[in-house]
């Protein structure tokens, strides 16, 4: 086997979710294009659409967003558990730990064969971990947490809860288009790990929970939070040339919310969210941010390097811009990834249930036939 390294091209399962075609930049969920699903689905209906494979109808529209709304509540012990942690602690580490302790106030936790079940559990839990990014960013200020509204999509809920006012409809549907653009993509990095993880047995809490840890890094789903530090740390658009030059060109630094495994073209969800980004940047009178954007991905677009390796911005490059743009904690970029990719998740973990064991194999280059000694000896 040629070992490219990280699994680089092999396929590890059929699925009917999404399609990530990264030669032509194109992204279907269950046959439906990423544009599409962005100018007209909700969050709900994206869910629907990854757990059916169909779109719902009005009523069933209706059922899954007050579903998830409904059984969003967070048990208080975990509330407890979150206010007795520093208040330093990373959102996307109290994220990992209060979802590992959902399951144990969780009366389906341990069922792992029945998928009708599973699915009322994956819509449970993808209320709840919105319930427990907005706590965290109440709590970690030293204020008391919302409880979510049963009337209220997901977005507009986590808006609510975060603030606990009245969620102003147009960051409300920002937030919606950016969970819909993110709630499935293929055998990623994290979407595999949950999926490793169910088809030992074990059960959706432990998968989602390895999931937030594969997503948390920076070659991940932690790209949308080092890609503000980094548009910060530029500072200002006149800036953008000298960062390149100094941190990019000369050193070995990597433009982060760029390159990305599957994608040799731009990724579609870029596309999307820098419209948005833009948009949202106008409105709200401060370009500087999104001017920074452009200005550094002209600048690797323009560069032979990051030509020839077909380097374009991923989802996490213009969506950092728009989070920081509606005031969100850098903190909370990737929390705000778990909850949308929850979708994608669940679904396949659904899917993966009683699945053959994944037991790939380890090529050994160690020596042979070494003798042991004991350790005075040694
Ligand atoms: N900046 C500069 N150079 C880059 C970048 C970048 N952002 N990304 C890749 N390259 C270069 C590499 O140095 C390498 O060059 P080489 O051939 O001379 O050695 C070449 O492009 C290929 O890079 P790999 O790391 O081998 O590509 P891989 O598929 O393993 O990694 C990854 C993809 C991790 C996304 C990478 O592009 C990266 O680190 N990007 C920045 C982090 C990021 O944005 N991650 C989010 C990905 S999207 C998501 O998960 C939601």
């Amino acid at each position: 086997m040629s070992n490219k390294g990280g699994l680089e091209g092999i396929v590890v399962a059929d699925v009917q979710t999404s399609k990530v075609d990264g030669e032509n930049g194109k992204l279907i969920y269950a046959g439906y294009s990423i544009e599409d699903l962005a100018a007209h689905s909700s969050f709900e209906e994206v869910f629907f659409l990854l757990h059916n494979t169909r779109l719902p109808n009005a009523s069933e529209l209706e059922e899954v967003r007050s579903q998830i709304a409904s059984q969003a509540v967070v048990p208080d012990p975990v509330l407890d558990m979150m206010k007795v942690l520093p208040k330093s602690t990373p959102a996307m580490a109290v994220v990992r730990t209060a979802t590992s302790m959902l399951s144990a106030y969780d009366p389906d936790a341990e069922n792992l064969t029945d998928k009708d079940v599973a699915r009322t559990k994956a819509i449970r839990l993808t209320g709840q971990v919105t319930t427990i990014c907005a706590a965290w960013v109440r709590i970690s200020k030293g204020l008391e947490p919302v409880a979510p509204r049963s009337d209220l999509g997901l977005a507009a809920n986590f808006m609510y809860m975060m603030t606990g006012e009245e969620p102003d409809e147009t960051a409300s549907a920002a937030v919606d288009v950016y969970l819909v653009l993110l709630a499935e993509h293929g055998m990623n990095a994290s979407t595999f790990a949950s999926r490793v993880i169910t088809a030992t047995g074990s059960d959706m809490h432990s998968a989602v929970v390895g999931a937030i840890g594969a997503l948390k890094g920076p070659s991940h789903g932690g790209a949308n939070a080092e890609a503000m530090k980094m548009f910060l740390e530029i500072g200002e658009p006149e800036n953008v040339a000298g960062w390149f030059k100094t941190n990019i060109k000369e050193g070995d630094r990597r433009i982060m919310g760029i390159g990305h495994r599957v994608y040799k073209a731009p990724d579609p969800r870029a596309a999307v969210l820098k419209e948005h980004g833009e948009r949202l940047a106008d409105s709200s009178g401060n370009s500087k941010w999104f001017d920074i954007a452009v200005k550094l991905e002209e600048a690797a677009r323009a560069d032979e390097y990051f030509i020839e390796r077909k380097l374009f911005p991923n989802v996490d490059y213009y969506s950092a811009i728009v989070l920081y743009t509606l005031n969100l904690d850098i903190d909370m970029f990737t929390p705000l990834f778990v909850m949308s990719r929850m979708a994608g998740w669940t679904a396949h973990i659904v899917d993966q249930m009683q699945g053959r064991l994944i037991r790939p194999k380890a090529n050994y280059i160690g020596p042979f036939d070494l003798t042991w000694k004991p350790v005075s000896e040694r």
